[in-house]
């Protein structure tokens, strides 16, 4: 692991560039740090929990929660008949119903909440509620609700050129299908949401979400009030990993239903296998493919299928699919593509954003696909994907027609594949493996090219709040929320610098839809991006007015007032910040400001799916290493090497954090976290015992990360760029890396599907 220089730089003259601790670091270490179940209860707080679907489909006739109401402690039950406002939630598709109504959709549905004293006592009631279900067959998987034509959206395809052709006239054509398995959020802090009734119908609402703005919208809703009745605030979140940023909300809501029937505050938190049952995840994918492709290896013709499993409503399936459409050239070029994209309807959970958005279930097939040939030509697979690259002469656009400007993969993937020594270990590792019988190693450098920007273009706007109180203490609130990525860190290291004062005077406060309104959900990795630039902006104004404040007194133009190391200098005299802050105010400046901030030069056409939806790329690439026991099937990962693109750094400690953080998730999903539904439609693997996402003992001994040593050639804050989800997708040199070894063992890589568990490559390697 890396250890990067944590000094706090007292002297240092910028806040931002430098490795600093994020801004909860040591209280989070100390337990001091707040989230939702720490909040001091007010009294008279009832704590609910969920009434949950046994059946996977079914007619719903009844609830009877007779035998959960006299239980002591109990004090009551509210389902779909207490909704005082559309009993269908505001979400994208208003295709979920609040609670069941008339129907069941899949095993954890919730039904209803039941309101105890304590969050243990209303959980056993719960169990004693009695569904009275006409059941009906389950659709369990996207093949099966494909050729039932059942889809929670219409599918969309994208084309270029003429695939079909291309692939008839292609010297080699390969086939192939597999199946990619979804991943469970496994945020250390649960689901929670604590509702307050105030005055005269007004609320207060504490959620772990990723979208406060959306959860005041949805409360509102369904109270049938007005926006402004409902303010919702967030101070951080144990992870979210787009695990909080619709499904929080769903939380939220059951418990305002529950506070306005009971008149009580009313905490809701879930259990973790209750949590595992009830929210969506990443989605499951299946894919089938045909490509072509000459003697060395580049590509001409490809048509992709991919389905969907997106669970029983749409949620954000539609984006999340589309981010997958554009992702599957990843870093190549495609010129005759033809790319069809099924939502597919399921019986099970409403699978949801999960960090890359979908990128992640693109990426994979392209790379894939690039291993592939290379094994059918006998190339190394690293000159394959080098060969494909965008980048040279008409290669560099899209098939959705995005000129790619920013390309910097060529010298990216050489100079990792130089500072890892990917040749000579390829090399040394196919010596090792002729005289090796039972351990086989494998090797993959794969890259990332990850579009940057909410695909609906609508959210990429962000709203900041700065403050500067009299004593020259700096406060900053801006739309975005914290869930361990550092934005607030970063912000306030933005703010610091634009005023030319010491990181430790700024202050990030709790996300509030009272504050900053209407703010997108802190997602898509844009959250510095956007907040960043919006507080930037806001900083910008509150120095402006202490810039023509003290230009009127030393009779200079405002521009020649400079702000840095906690001083105001002009050309005349050099004054400390706090003191002009403190003449400002007595002469009536103002000493707040908001700013707004919106991505230029995006758009793209919704229905052809064409334009430039992305702001720009970001880039990466990994080298793993990885050996297999061909009699067991277990294996460890040897070594990781990762170049990552992340712009001029605003925090070089954080953005490792990041990218070392999103590879192991990433591999997790590829390796050993694997969901298990039963042929009722139950998720058998519900908890950490049955679910094993990545431990320390996981992670590579050799983990080196880089960054690559350039600013944003876009004009974004600080010259940085989005860090939060474009490692992920470097996970998949690890998979990559198995299949190599299962194909150095002898084995069928082809028959390998995701996740790559012990079971599985033991399957591909003896072909059973
Ligand atoms: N890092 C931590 N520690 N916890 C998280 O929940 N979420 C990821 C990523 N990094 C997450 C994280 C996801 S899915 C996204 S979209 C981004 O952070 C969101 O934050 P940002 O836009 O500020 O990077
Ligand atoms: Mo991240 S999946 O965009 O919340």
């Amino acid at each position: 692991m890396n250890a990067p220089d944590l000094k706090l730089v007292a002297d240092s003259t910028r806040a931002a560039g430098v490795s600093r601790f994020h801004e909860s670091a040591r209280a989070q270490v100390a337990g001091t740090a707040t989230y939702i179940d720490d909040i001091p209860e007010v009294r008279g707080t009832l704590h609910a929990a969920p009434v949950c679907s046994p059946i996977a489909h079914g007619k719903l006739k009844g609830l009877d929660a007779s035998a959960a109401l006299v239980l002591p402690g109990v004090q009551g039950f509210v389902s779909a008949a207490d909704i005082p406002g559309d009993p269908i939630l505001a979400a994208f598709g208003h295709d979920e119903p609040v609670f069941a109504q008339d129907k069941v959709l899949f095993i954890g549905q919730v039904g209803g909440l039941i309101l105890a004293d304590d969050a243990m006592t209303a959980r056993r009631a719960a169990r004693l509620v009695k569904w009275d279900i006409e059941t009906l067959p389950p659709v369990l998987t996207p093949q099966e609700a494909h050729a039932a034509q059942s889809y929670v959206l219409p599918p969309v395809h994208v084309k270029r050129g003429d695939a079909a052709a291309a692939l008839a006239r292609a010297p080699h054509t390969l086939e192939g299908r597999f199946e990619v398995g979804g991943q469970e959020h496994l945020y250390l802090e649960g689901q929670i949401a604590y509702v307050l009734p105030l005055e005269q119908n007004q609320w207060w609402v504490y959620s772990s979400t990723q979208h406060p703005g959306e959860v005041q919208h949805w409360v509102s809703h369904v109270l049938g009030l007005h926006n402004h009745a409902v303010k919702v605030e967030c101070r951080r979140m144990g992870g979210g990993f787009g695990g909080k940023e619709t499904q929080a909300g769903h939380l939220a809501v059951w418990a305002a239903v529950a506070a306005q029937k009971l008149k009580r505050p009313v905490k809701l938190r879930l259990d973790r296998d209750d949590d595992f049952m009830i929210t969506g995840k990443r989605h499951p994918f299946a894919y089938s493919y045909q490509v072509g492709f000459d003697d060395s290896g580049l590509l001409c013709g490809l048509k992709l299928e991919m389905l969907a499993n997106c669970g029983f409503s749409a949620d954000l399936s539609g984006p999340v699919a589309d981010r997958a459409i554009f992702h599957a050239d990843n870093a190549y070029f495609l010129e005759d593509v033809a790319v069809s994209s099924y939502r597919c309807k399921t019986n099970t959970q409403s699978h949801t954003a999960f960090r890359g958005f979908g990128g992640p279930q693109g990426v994979i097939v392209i790379e894939r696909i690039m291993s592939d040939i290379a094994r059918h030509l006998g190339l190394d697979a690293l000159d394959v994907r080098l060969r494909n690259l965008y980048g040279i002469e008409n290669r560099n656009v899209t098939h959705y027609q995005m000129q790619v400007e920013d390309n910097i993969l060529e010298p990216l993937m050489t100079t990792l594949a130089q500072t890892s020594r990917y040749r000579e270990r390829h090399e040394a590792i196919a010596e090792w493996n002729a005289s090796s019988s039972v351990i086989k190693r494998g090797i993959a450098l794969t890259p990332v090219k990850f579009g940057i920007s909410f695909t609906a273009t609508l959210f990429n706007q962000a709203g900041a709040l700065v403050h500067v109180y009299t004593d020259g203490s700096v406060q900053v609130n801006h739309g975005g929320t914290e869930m361990g990525q550092g934005l607030n860190t970063k912000v306030a290291a933005i703010v610091a610098d634009e005023l030319g004062v010491p990181f430790e005077r700024v202050l990030s406060t709790a996300s509030d839809t009272s504050k900053v309104p209407n703010a997108s959900a802190t997602a898509a990795s844009s959250g510095t991006d956007l907040n960043g630039r919006a507080a930037q902006f806001a900083a910008r104004n509150v120095r402006d007015n202490l810039a023509s404040f003290v230009a009127g007194l030393d009779g200079c133009g405002a521009g020649a007032v400079r702000f840095v190391n906690g001083q105001i200098i002009s050309p005349s005299k050099t004054r400390q910040w706090e003191d002009v802050v403190g003449a400002a105010y007595a002469n009536r400046i103002q000493l707040w400001s908001d700013g707004f901030y919106r991505t230029p030069k995006i758009h793209y056409d919704k229905v052809t799916m064409l334009g430039r939806p992305f702001y720009y790329f970001s880039y990466g690439a990994a080298c793993t290493e990885v050996a297999i026991d061909t009699l067991t099937g277990e294996y460890r990962v040897v070594a990781v090497d990762i170049l990552h693109d992340v712009g001029q750094s605003i925090n070089p400690a954080i953005d490792i954090g990041q990218i070392e953080g999103a590879f192991v998730q990433g591999m997790g999903w590829l390796t050993t976290e694997q969901l298990v539904w039963n042929n009722k439609g139950y998720l058998q693997t519900h908890a950490p015992s049955t679910y094993k996402i990545p431990a320390t003992g996981d992670v590579p001994e050799h983990f080196k990360v880089a960054l690559w040593p350039e600013p944003n050639r876009e004009d974004n804050v600080f010259g940085s760029k989005a860090v939060g989800e474009p490692p992920f997708m470097l996970g998949i040199s690890v998979y990559e890396a198995l299949r190599d070894a299962v194909a150095q063992a002898g084995g069928q890589p082809d028959a390998m599907n995701a996740p790559a568990t012990a079971e599985e490559v033991l399957r591909a390697v003896q072909g059973f």
